[in-house]
């Protein structure tokens, strides 16, 4: 039986179209998924939509339509992006869908039969737009309230509490048994810092006078569901036909670390008589030009534009290669530019052009078989091998930038590899001695770009297969038995000319964002 890999990404507000954010925390979930398959697990990919709360209630209201309208539509655009981006998610999940009700619902009645849940009143600060209530320490040091919370109002209100604080002590505890919980490490630790201050119960329903646009409460229909606590259930709620909970990891931006994902659904799993996820994969958050990438600032779904100029395989490689994931990178059109033209153009392109180029010329299209074996190729051989450990030592952690710039060491290595060997030079020697170097030197760089491209696969399926089909290899489904240095080229056909990744002209970029 193969192992079973259960990942999941956050499911995108259905508030705003979609935008980098979404896209690159999409495509790091998708890398991780297709590797995992690659190695024979058993996975299955979740992302969906969250669609309940206030502000999407609202953005309905302005624009005069049912919010089952509007987030119908916002699904829409949500979906297409992952077909633009080659998602392959397995499932899609939205939370206005019956199947997810009733597992909230059940949720709610099972925490509430149990003595989880009980009706209590508070008088507080509340701000609508980031639907919260507020303490002093939310203020700003002059007494104001940070720009972010928007209108500010003192309310008082009945409502149902889970009781959160009781699960402190066990998160505590549990936190410090498993510290790879949250990936990096250095964000559970802030989890940590944040679990030191006593936490207070969770407030889990809102009375319909203010919002409808909710899951009810089913032992009190005057209320709906706190959105966290709905949206959080999806993970859940997606799989509980299939057997798959826990979950192996849950991919997350940095905001939405600690309370939601670190805190209240760990303690809402735990009460319910569930296993945690079994990691956080935490990435950080990406600016553009070194500015915050926002809908509000509606300058992050242009990035989005680069997929339809250069493709999704460069999108995709450009945000894994540019994201240490954990830390927050910038996404600017120079340095995009910059590696679809020096990675993806000259480092890889032109060397799978030369190798075809050359087996035309000199062999009819057939790759040759080894023959000679010096230095040069024992060196290339071995760098292979270290490259190739080194690699899944990364995705293992899942340092996806890791693996690529070693792969890209290796690519490189690959191109000194062929200027030393100079093979447009030994063709015209007359030594048998020059010829069988020359056999060796196409063998290499065929066999190197075979694994190259195999490796290559989870982050760039669609010109990886190109590349493999143009050197004549399938494209394997596994990667068992087919990471190794090899002789499978041998005799395999090339195309005449393939061209991976074409010169782009962009429209100059526009002045300001
Ligand atoms: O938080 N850089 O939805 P969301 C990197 N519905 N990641 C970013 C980003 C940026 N500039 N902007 C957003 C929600 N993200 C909730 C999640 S899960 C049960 C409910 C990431 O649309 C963000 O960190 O605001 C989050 O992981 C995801 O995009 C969805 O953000
Ligand atoms: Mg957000």
């Amino acid at each position: 039986m193969p192992r079973s890999f259960y990942i999941t990404t956050a499911i995108d507000y259905a508030n705003g179209a979609p935008h980098l954010g979404h896209a690159y925390e999409k495509v790091l979930a998708d890398v991780i998924a297709r590797y995992r398959r690659m190695q024979g697990c058993q996975v299955h990919l979740l992302t969906g939509l969250d669609e309940h709360g206030q502000k999407v209630q609202q953005t309905a209201q302005q624009r005069n339509i049912e919010p089952q309208v509007f987030v119908d539509e916002i699904a829409v655009g949500f979906r297409q992006m992952l077909v633009d981006l080659g998602i392959s998610n397995d499932d899609y999940i939205r939370t206005t869908e019956t199947r997810h009700k009733k597992v909230v619902q059940d949720f709610l009645q099972r925490l509430h039969d149990q003595g989880f849940i009980y009706l209590g009143t508070k008088t507080d600060w509340y701000s609508t737009r980031q639907e919260q209530f507020l303490t002093d320490k939310d203020r700003n040091p002059d007494g104001s309230w940070p720009d972010i919370y928007g209108e500010v109002t003192q309310t008082t209100e009945e409502n149902y509490y889970f009781k959160l604080s009781q699960f402190q002590p066990w998160l505590v505890d549990y936190l410090a048994t498993h510290p790879d919980f949250v990936n990096p490490r250095f964000r559970q630790k802030q989890v940590l810092e944040f679990l030191k201050e006593p936490m207070n119960d969770l407030c889990i329903s809102r009375p319909k006078t203010r919002l409808t646009w909710g899951i009810e409460l089913p032992f009190d229909r005057n209320y709906v569901t706190y959105v966290w606590f709905d949206a959080l259930t999806n993970y859940y709620s997606a799989v509980v036909d299939r057997g798959l909970w826990p979950a192996d990891v849950h991919v997350i931006g940095k905001d939405i670390l600690s309370p939601p994902h670190a805190v209240y659904w760990p303690c809402m799993l735990k009460a319910l008589g569930l296993d945690p996820p079994k990691q956080l994969l935490v990435h950080g958050w990406w600016t553009i030009n070194n500015q915050k990438a926002s809908k509000s600032a509606g300058n992050a779904g242009s990035t989005l534009s680069y997929v339809s100029t250069h493709g999704a395989d460069a999108f995709r490689y450009y945000l894994c290669r540019e994201m240490v994931v954990g830390q927050d990178a910038d996404f600017s059109a120079v340095s995009f530019v910059n590696r679809y033209k020096a990675d993806l153009g000259n480092n890889l392109g032109n060397l799978v052009n030369r190798l075809l180029n050359m087996v035309g010329r000199n062999y009819a299209g057939s790759i040759p078989a080894a023959a000679a074996d010096e230095p040069l190729e024992q060196g290339l051989r071995a760098l292979w091998t270290e490259t190739e450990a080194k690699l899944h030592k990364a995705i293992d952690e899942y340092q996806v930038s890791h693996a690529l710039e070693t792969l890209w060491v290796f690519i490189s290595a690959m191109n000194a590899y062929i200027e030393a060997r100079a093979p447009w030079k030994l063709a015209k020697s007359p030594e048998a001695a020059d010829r069988a170097r020359l056999d060796s030197c196409l063998a290499h760089v065929a066999e190197g770009l075979r694994l190259v491209a195999t490796v290559l696969l989870p982050v760039m399926p669609v010109a990886c297969a190109k590349l493999l089909v143009n050197i004549g290899r399938p494209v394997p489904g596994s990667f068992a038995g087919q990471l190794q240095w090899s002789q499978v080229c041998t005799l395999s056909k090339v195309a005449e000319a393939c061209i991976l990744f074409p010169p782009v002209d962009l429209p100059a970029p526009p002045a300001s964002v």
